[in-house]
């Protein structure tokens, strides 16, 4: 038993937790039944709890840890960094080493040319920082009444009020009073789900493209600024575009002048199998934002690449009042810029684009084997990410009540098995370290398969299907 298990114990980690916290994204009505699972140490691609269990992390944390757990060169490389210049910031014309050398890397890396680099601690500051820069570039154009942005239904860009209200996920909106005025939001573009019953997922994408074009149409294109996306959806439960999707959506977007900020804040850094996602759908952003594997998520840290025009646009903007006025203390920090350095180093050194690609052809072969499973009706992704949408009637694709929080029973039973996974809603999400070995992968596959048949007796033993 953990020590987490023994609710009733004064001064266990679990009372203490519980005394204390407030966690982030969890029930937190449940947890104060439930206590948490406390996690003590991490190494490759493994976590310990405080009672020595092991288990793989399915989901490198929140997809990323991306290079494992423990790598010394990310801790000498902080620790080195912490000696000469343990902290410093960016206003005021100061600059530092590691700073400097990392924005000129992402730069390098980056999927389009861009022309300058900001720094942020988090990808909900990152969206923020894009939607600021989306309202300042239009007013240094002078065209102040072009300011809606477009995100979309599933769409996930973090949770203060500006990112959080252009996430399309009523879980993020409901009681916060969101979204805030002059944010939309068009379709989600999954096929399975949303497609008609004759429509081919090019027809799905050109009827996407349409919608968004009526909404352009309806709002006023002289309203709208910016349209917000990430190649493949996260958050919203792993959604791969149909094909076509992106090349049709940026013919609209064009065709009314409205920005294109794509979000590489998971798919960034090799997640897909390519650099970016951006590569992978031929996106041509005029701004990306990326975060978590940038530092391996060792250190928070996140950018947001911007282009040339909206350069321009800043020093137009910050010449009319004398100043940007933007920035946060830890904008570009020496020590996070420095293990992110690092890690961009390692993604070169051990090819980790290379890797995903080796190894991610055997997740997905494994996964696939469980789309006759009563219990899946798809089972989606694309390089080291994928998902598994359980439901309670294949045919019908119908979903569970969600008071039977089967996602979560699920994830429950995998980490029983000794897998951390995480549940989107119903959709079961794996998304291992980028350095995920073949056995590694098989036994995530394995648990998997343990863990949909253990929920299949649940279900039927509770008369839920
Ligand atoms: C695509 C995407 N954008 C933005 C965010 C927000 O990042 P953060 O939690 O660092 O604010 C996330 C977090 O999961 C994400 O998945």
């Amino acid at each position: 038993m953990a020590l987490s298990d023994l609710l009733d114990v004064p001064n266990s980690l679990s009372a203490r937790d519980r005394g204390s916290l407030i966690h982030p994204m969890t029930d937190l009505v449940r947890h104060e039944k439930e206590g948490p699972l406390v996690i003590d140490r991490g190494e490759g691609v493994f976590v310990y709890d405080d009672d020595g269990t092991r288990y793989i992390e399915g989901v490198s944390g929140l997809w990323s840890i991306t290079l494992g757990f423990g790598q010394d060169r990310l801790a000498e490389a902080a620790f080195r960094q912490m000696k000469r210049l343990s902290s410093y910031h960016m206003f005021r014309f100061k600059s530092h080493l590691p700073g400097i050398e990392l924005a000129e890397r992402l730069l390098e890396i980056a999927p389009v040319p861009f022309s300058k680099v900001f720094f942020a601690n988090s990808g909900s500051e990152a969206a923020d920082t894009a939607m600021k820069l989306v309202w300042y570039y239009h007013n240094a154009i002078g065209r102040p009444e072009k300011k809606k942005i477009i995100g979309r239904i599933g769409g996930y860009h973090g949770v203060t009020i500006a990112s959080g209200s252009l996430t399309g996920l009523a879980r993020n909106h409901a009681d916060f009073d969101l979204p805030i005025a002059r944010i939309l939001h068009t379709d989600c573009p999954h096929y399975w789900r949303f497609a008609g019953p004759e429509e081919t997922e090019e027809d799905f994408a050109t009827r996407l493209a349409a919608n968004l074009e009526q909404l352009i149409i309806r709002e006023g294109p002289e309203t709208i600024a910016a349209f917000f996306a990430e190649p493949v959806m996260g958050s919203g439960g792993v959604i791969v575009p149909p094909k076509t999707y992106f090349e049709k959506i940026q013919a609209v977007l064009r065709r009314y002048d409205v920005l294109f900020v794509v979000d590489e804040v998971i798919c960034g850094f090799g997640r897909l199998g390519a650099m970016f996602g951006s590569e992978l759908f031929n996106i041509k952003p005029d701004m990306l934002t990326c975060a978590k594997g940038l530092s391996s998520g060792y250190l928070p840290i996140s950018a947001v690449l911007i282009s040339e025009p909206i350069w321009q646009a800043c020093l137009v903007e910050s010449g009319k009042v004398g100043v940007f006025g933007h920035g946060f203390t830890y904008s570009g920090h020496p020590v996070c810029a420095a293990v992110a350095l690092e890690t961009l180093k390692i993604y070169d050194e051990i090819d980790i684009v290379g890797r995903v690609k080796a190894v991610a052809p055997r997740l997905h072969a494994g996964l696939q084997a469980f789309a006759t499973h009563p219990l899946v009706g798809e089972v989606r992704g694309m390089g080291l990410v994928a998902g598994l949408e359980i439901v309670r009637n294949k045919a019908k694709k119908e979903s569970f009540d969600p008071k039977a929080n089967i996602g979560l029973f699920v994830e429950r039973r995998c980490q029983d098995h000794g897998v951390i996974l995480r549940a989107l809603g119903d959709t079961l999400t794996v998304a291992p370290p980028l350095i995920v070995d073949d056995s590694e992968i098989n036994e995530i596959v394995r648990v998997v398969g343990i863990a949909l048949d253990e929920t299949l007796d649940h279900v039927r033993r509770e008369k839920l299907i």
